[in-house]
């Protein structure tokens, strides 16, 4: 470690201003960081052109005096790091944390004092930052009304984002906008750009801990600002002495593959706090819940109930021939009879309905090597669901489940608080109290050893580095808006999801819909909007080390030769390369298994997919191992295949390919191809 020289840079109204730089490792990317005019800012170049023009940083309180104007740079200290480190499942094995980083700090001598420190680090790919507030006089109790962050984009007249609005009632689930950058309004992150020079960006943020979430609010024509997600009672952040924040990050490639290719987020991550977490396990569910969606079953007690002990046995046997680990049961528990969306109070989280006998069921999924998935579904309620959660876990892990999937089904700004005097209060899904409130619940689940699926979540920063179990969550549209959402996935939303949403951590997307006729055909109902070789695609394309065969058995099996791919599709992977995509139209991903149990580790897999355009592409194979021979078992849109009318056309086939081959790969509209490459 060294203290860098201050660089004196300019005289400018009476004062000097002081810059502190720092560079990526192979030089591309720049930081400078300035007091110019008593005001803490930083700006970026990228292959020595700016990007981020001189942007504000610092903060407003309630009680104490601004961190912003009047403070001047007083101590830097830089540092390299370039190491490696494991996941103990993920989209790769080992990760490269390679960067440079630089602490500025930051002082205010007069009128009120003040000190804090941003801590800068430059990837190749990529910038992190965030604000280190030591314990000082007079900040004891800390009420921040606004975080000044900003981002301000350098010509961002000629620049195009892909967004989703912040701070609506559907939180994260709606379809992305394509639009002129300057038209961005309130926007959640990962928030997704590209400049003129097509050089690609995504601003997000790591290590959401204990704090809101930052949404990005475009105060002026390319200047975002931090804007974060406030309490009920309009302060955005409370604390308690000394605090950092979560990193903010803005990723940046020359291609928009580059935002995929990179562990930015995870490297901002502290590493794991649990220990041994071999009893997270990846792997592939089916589950009492589309029949839910389509209609034809109901949560609810009655003649169409789903979670019966009946019907669980038939899934449970189903998976056990077909070699799924898990079967997700929804509606198992008292509280779904009635508006269940607006009645989380009455939900309960440990007595089952009559028909739904847990224990026998425990039972037989130990005699058939297959696990129950629990299901808890809160409504928003979360103070109900506080009062019985560790009951709940104590239930599944008596009954052998290890994962749970959690639901936060509320409009935004209505998920329900009790607070200390018995008031109801409504806070936003992405607030500080539910930031908390969602961590309360996986580090609790960690203790009973099992592993959380939050639907309706807070948006991933990448803490399954720190807490392994949290082992996906969804956090966009999936495949329930093909069932019942006005109107459903729009062909481009996959191609759309990969370079955005996905870019934050694993969604659990729920893939694998074989009969998209429930409603008919066509483009004007509800269905999913792809080929049957699309569905099988997205198992390799929306990365989730837990996958679900999300139709019902008997659609498997009136496809049996579809089907296989989903059977021998792995969920945990050694390598992922994104290949080739642009944001919104296309994306083409090959991964490497990781070895376990049930896969070699030796065969590799190749997803992609289109939006309602059809294409053709060509794939060089030199990702698989020089050398090596594998049979590359295709599933293919069919000559005839097309979204609306002939979605089933799939073609498979199989061929000797090595290293050196190249593939042509035909892909109908809105359509897609699925390859496993068995190593020979
Ligand atoms: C919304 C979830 O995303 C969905 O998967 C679940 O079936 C319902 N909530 C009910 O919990
Ligand atoms: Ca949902």
């Amino acid at each position: 470690m060294r203290t860098s020289a201050l660089l004196l840079l300019a005289f400018s109204s009476g004062c000097f201003a002081q810059t502190a730089t720092l560079q990526s490792p192979n030089g591309n990317i720049k930081i400078i960081i300035s007091d110019e005019q008593s005001t803490p800012t930083y700006s970026i170049d990228f292959k020595n052109k700016p990007v981020i023009n001189n942007s504000a940083l610092g903060f407003e309180f309630k009680q104490q005096a601004p961190f912003s104007e009047g403070f001047k740079i007083t101590k830097t200290q830089d540092r390299t790091i370039d190491t490696q480190w494991q996941l103990p499942w993920g989209e790769r094995q080992t990760v490269t944390d390679n960067h440079n980083e630089i602490t500025v700090t930051f002082n205010k001598t007069q009128p009120q004092g003040g000190t804090f420190t941003v801590r800068f680090r430059a990837f190749n790919n990529g910038v992190g930052f965030r604000y280190e507030v030591p314990k000082q006089a007079g900040f004891d109790n800390i009420e921040i009304t606004k975080e000044l962050t900003e981002f301000a984009i350098t010509n961002s007249n000629d620049a195009t984002a892909w967004w989703i609005p912040a701070r609506g009632w559907n939180r994260y689930e709606y379809i992305y906008n394509t639009t002129p950058l300057n038209d961005a309004a309130l926007v959640h992150t990962p928030f997704t750009f590209k400049n003129k020079d097509g050089i690609h960006f995504s601003i997000h943020e790591a290590a959401l801990v204990d704090y809101a979430a930052m949404v990005l609010n475009q105060r002026r024509p390319g200047t975002f600002q931090a804007d974060l997600t406030p309490w009920s009672d309009g302060i955005a952040v409370k604390k308690q002495g000394a605090f950092t924040t979560p990193w903010r990050t803005i990723q940046m490639g020359e291609s928009a593959v580059d935002l995929i290719n990179s562990d930015i987020i995870l490297n901002l991550n502290e590493p794991n706090k649990l220990g041994d977490v071999s009893w997270v396990k990846p792997g592939k569910y089916v589950g009492i819940w589309w029949g839910m969606h389509i209609n034809t079953q109901t949560w609810g007690s009655g003649e169409k109930h789903g979670a019966t002990t009946q019907t669980t046995k038939y899934y449970m046997d189903f998976a056990a021939q077909y070699g799924f680990d898990g079967v997700l049961v929804e509606g198992w528990n008292i509280g779904w009879d009635g508006d269940w969306f607006s009645n989380g109070d009455v939900f309960s989280f440990t007595q089952p309905y009559d028909d739904f006998d847990i224990a026998a069921l425990t039972q037989y999924g130990k005699e058939k090597g297959v696990q129950l998935i629990g299901h808890h579904e809160t409504s928003g309620s979360v103070s109900n669901y506080r009062n019985q959660m560790e009951d709940a876990f104590t239930l599944y892990e008596k009954s052998n489940v290890s994962q749970v999937k959690t639901g936060y089904v509320a409009d935004g700004g209505n998920i329900k608080r009790i607070d200390e005097n018995g008031i109801a209060r409504h806070e936003w899904h992405d607030g500080q109290f539910m930031v908390n409130e969602y961590l309360y619940n996986v580090k609790l689940a960690a203790k009973h050893k099992i592993s959380i699926n939050t639907h309706e979540p807070i948006k991933d920063t990448g803490l399954r580095r720190t807490y392994p179990n949290w082992i996906a969550r969804e956090g966009a549209r999936g495949q329930e808006f093909n069932a019942w959402g006005t109107p459903p996935n729009p062909p481009e939303h996959v191609p759309m999801l990969a370079f955005t949403r996905m870019l934050a951590g694993p969604m659990d997307f729920t893939p694998g819909i074989f009969d998209m006729s429930f409603n008919g055909l066509g483009a004007d109902t509800n269905r999913p909007q792809t080929t049957l070789a699309k569905q099988l695609a997205l198992y390799v394309v929306l990365y989730s080390p837990i996958q679900m065969a999300a139709d019902l058995p008997k659609n498997y099996l009136a496809k049996p030769d579809a089907f296989q791919f989903i059977q021998d599709v792995p969920t945990d992977w050694q390598k992922s390369i994104a290949l080739d995509g642009e944001v919104g139209d296309f994306i083409v991903f090959a991964r490497k298994e990781r070895k376990s149990d049930k896969y070699s580790g030796n065969d590799w897999y190749l997803g992609a997919v289109t939006d309602e355009k059809a294409r053709t592409m060509t794939v060089p194979l030199d990702f698989l191992e020089q050398g090596k021979k594998f049979e590359a078992q295709i599933y293919k849109d069919g000559q005839n295949a097309e979204w609306k009318n002939k979605p089933y056309d799939l073609t498979i086939e199989k061929r000797i390919v090595t290293a050196s081959d190249k593939l042509t790969l035909e892909l109908a509209t809105s359509g897609g191809v699925a390859i496993r490459f068995k190593a020979l």
